[in-house]
Formats: C-alpha cells, sequence, structure tokens
C-alpha cells in the first residue's frame, strides 16, 4: 500500500489562484456571454518584445543545425547569460556578484517553493501576512509546518501581521524565526520597504543567525528613487540573505518561464554540531539533480532583455502598466476605497466593505470583474483586496468604470 505525504492533507482544499479560476469557469458556464476582465492573477497582457523575439527566433534556428545545436546546458544556467544579469542588475548599484551565485531557473515559484529543500524540518519560518501562499504551502508540503487553526494559520510559523494599522510594514518576530520570506516590492499588498527598514532585517537575521529569502520579482516596476531594488544594496546581507529575481513580470515571461537566484557564497547554514555549511553549494548541488537549466531558446531571449532597444522596449511595457496602477489607484480612491500600493509595484490593495471573497463574488456577478480576495493571502488579508495592473488600457479603464457604477454599498 502507498502511503500519502500526509503533510497535503494540512493543505487547503486547492492552490488559491486554481480556486479562483474554478470559480470563474462556473460563473461563465451560466455566463457565456458575460465580459469578464480579468485582474486577478499577476499574468502579463503584453507580448514579449521585438528584441526578445527576434533573439529567441535566432537560438530557435540554432537549434536547427548540426554546428550550432545545444543539448544539455549547464543547470544553473548558461554563463552569457548570468553574467548580463550581474552586468545590469548588480553591477550598477555597486553590489559585487560572482558568476557562480548566479543560478538560472524556469520561475521564480518554483525557485521560491523549492529553496526550503535545504533546511531543516526543525526551522520556524517567519512570513508576512498577507503573504505569497507558495512561501507557506511549499513549507506544509515538506512538513516543517504542525497543525492549522481555525484561522487557517499553521504552528511553527511566525505570522507577521500587515495592516492598516501598521501601514502595511512588518515588525520584527517577536519569537525566534531561522528562515524569513520577505517579498518587496510586495504581493500582495504592492508596499515597499526603505533602505532604513531593510536594515532592521539584516540586523535581526546576522543576531538570530536567520537566513532571509528575499523575494524581488516586482523590483523592476519601483518608480520612487531610494527604494532598494535588491537586498543586497544593504550591508551585511551577502551573509545572511538569497534573493529571488524574475523575467516573468519584468520582461512578459510568464508563459516563456526564466527566472535567477542569487546566493552568495557568504550565506551559511549550520549543521547539529553547529558546523557552518554553504547554502551556495548546496543550492548547486539540489539543481545539478534535480533540474536540467530553462532551454537554451529562452535563455538566450531573456538575455536579449539586457540589451539597448531590449531595455528600452520592456521599460516602454512597464511604464505601461503603472500608468494602469495609477488609472486603478485614482479611481479606487475617487470611489473612495482605501487604497494601498500601486506606486511601485503592479498590485493594488484596498479594503473592502465586505468579506474578501463576497466582494469577490458580487465583483464577479455584477461588474463581471475578477480579482484576488485577501483572505486568500492570509488572515490578516480578510477585508483587503488585490486588482493587478496587468491587463490593456482599455480592459482597465473599462473595470474601473464598472466598479464605480456597479458596486454601490
Ligand atoms: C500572483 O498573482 O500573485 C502571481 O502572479 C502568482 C505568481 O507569480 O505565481
Amino acid at each position: 500500500m502507498a502511503l500519502m505525504n500526509e503533510n497535503y492533507l494540512k493543505l487547503p482544499g486547492s492552490y488559491l489562484f486554481s480556486e479562483i479560476a474554478r470559480r470563474i469557469s462556473e460563473f461563465k458556464k451560466e455566463n457565456p456571454d458575460a465580459d469578464i476582465i480579468r485582474m486577478g492573477i499577476g499574468d502579463v497582457t503584453r507580448p514579449l518584445v521585438p528584441a526578445v523575439i527576434k533573439a529567441m527566433h535566432q537560438a530557435v534556428d540554432e537549434m536547427s543545425q548540426a554546428a550550432t545545436f545545444r543539448g544539455y546546458g549547464p543547470e544553473q544556467g548558461y554563463e552569457f547569460l548570468a553574467r548580463k544579469i550581474i552586468e545590469n542588475d548588480f553591477t550598477p548599484r555597486g553590489i559585487p556578484v560572482d558568476i557562480d551565485e548566479v543560478f538560472v531557473s524556469d520561475g521564480a515559484k518554483s525557485d521560491t517553493a523549492n529553496f526550503q529543500e535545504l533546511f531543516g524540518l526543525n526551522n520556524i519560518l517567519a512570513v508576512t501576512d498577507p503573504v505569497y501562499p507558495v512561501y507557506v504551502d511549499s513549507n506544509v508540503m515538506a512538513g516543517r509546518t504542525g497543525s492549522v487553526n481555525a484561522k487557517g494559520q499553521f504552528e511553527n510559523i511566525v505570522y507577521l501581521s500587515c495592516t492598516e494599522e501598521n501601514g502595511m510594514k512588518p515588525s520584527l518576530p517577536q519569537t525566534k524565526a531561522d528562515m524569513i520570506y520577505l517579498c518587496y516590492p510586495n504581493n500582495p499588498t504592492g508596499m515597499t520597504l526603505s533602505k532604513e527598514e531593510l536594515k532592521k532585517w539584516v540586523a535581526y537575521a546576522r543576531d538570530n543567525k536567520a537566513i532571509i529569502l528575499y523575494d524581488a520579482a516586482y523590483e523592476a516596476f519601483i518608480r520612487e528613487e531610494g527604494v532598494p531594488h535588491s537586498i543586497f544594496e544593504i550591508e551585511g546581507a551577502r551573509e545572511v540573505a538569497v534573493e529571488f529575481r524574475s523575467f516573468s513580470k519584468t520582461a512578459g515571461f510568464t508563459g516563456t518561464r526564466c527566472a535567477y537566484t542569487v546566493v552568495p557564497k557568504d550565506v551559511k547554514v549550520f549543521d547539529s554540531q553547529g558546523n557552518a555549511h554553504s547554502l551556495n553549494k548546496m543550492w548547486l548541488r539540489r539543481q545539478t539533480t534535480k533540474f536540467n537549466g530553462a532551454s537554451y531558446p529562452v535563455q538566450a531571449a531573456a538575455a536579449a532583455v539586457f540589451s539597448e532597444e531590449g531595455k528600452k522596449q520592456i521599460q516602454e511595457t512597464i511604464h505601461y502598466y503603472m500608468e494602469n496602477a495609477a488609472i486603478i489607484r485614482a479611481g479606487l480612491e475617487s470611489a473612495g476605497y482605501k487604497v494601498f500600493g500601486g506606486v511601485n509595484a503592479p498590485y493594488i490593495w484596498f479594503k473592502t466593505p465586505l468579506p474578501s471573497w463576497d466582494f469577490f463574488d458580487k465583483l464577479m456577478k455584477e461588474a463581471h470583474v475578477i480579482g484576488t480576495p485577501g483572505a486568500g493571502f492570509g488572515a490578516s488579508g480578510e477585508g483587503y483586496f488585490r486588482l493587478t495592473a496587468f491587463n490593456t488600457r482599455e480592459n482597465t479603464e473599462q473595470a474601473i468604470e464598472r466598479m464605480k457604477t456597479k458596486m454601490i454599498f
């Protein structure tokens, strides 16, 4: 008899975005003509930019010729891409990163979910609440958490509540935490931390021999000066942090799949005897065993994101989405909602007059607009709602118009 991994029994019935997709498809069955505008999952709508497409075509052509064909590539990614990443994302900010500290992958979702494997099951994790559900669910699957309470919160997780009262900024853990997940600019609240605020987290991690798992998937959307783009802008972070980055939202790769993780060689974890071990070596060991690298055409396409025309073209797309964000923010504010985010992130988070799943249903049924209920991101997300700026200009304007006219309370 094959026994199951019983940790799966602790999880909510379905993944947040699968549950949303299920509700939409049920609604569509009964209302096939409804013109639904999707601002739920953070999925992009603008096509890949011409520089990226050109590089991808070229790479595909190379694969068709014996002389330029490539089989397995390095599991941690091609050096040509890692070099471009360092030269463009880190060197200009004065952040030293070595070539063997960059690990290219097929997505930040898989990297953030897989990375926990390198840690013992007795670690306590800290997450912000609300939080991107992947950090929590992947740790539940691994067996790092205990039982779940009525609020859907797990034993062995320290939840750092982010609400209107604290301006959506988490306080340092009051009880010990070993693995700290931070995501800035934040998904789902769209808020950022200043350098001063981030320094406190690095100091906490250093004092407690904790590791910060820093998700910077949305850094390209930062518009304001002075907001940190990388945790490695903070002195001392190289010893206590790893950083996840993604081409998904930055360059429209949600369907193409490419991301990378920076694991400095200075970050150490400890065995039960107190001996230090390199997380970089462990991640290399893990990736070379379980992953065969992102495909060559995809990595060639990702490298083109850093060409002069590629950079210009993706900035135009990001600007387009951030104009949508401004439209959503202004529209919601004028409709009387209390709004957060949307200034340095493609997510807009606002307070709802109804419990968040009820607001979801009403918005879908009456305005035919899809968003994400705050409760899906954690107990402190109840009473809030998230919209994304990734739809088209027309749909964004239309959705806000419908919210103003159809969501009357
Ligand atoms: C989100 O909507 O939170 C994200 O798109 C999900 C993801 O990136 O996996």
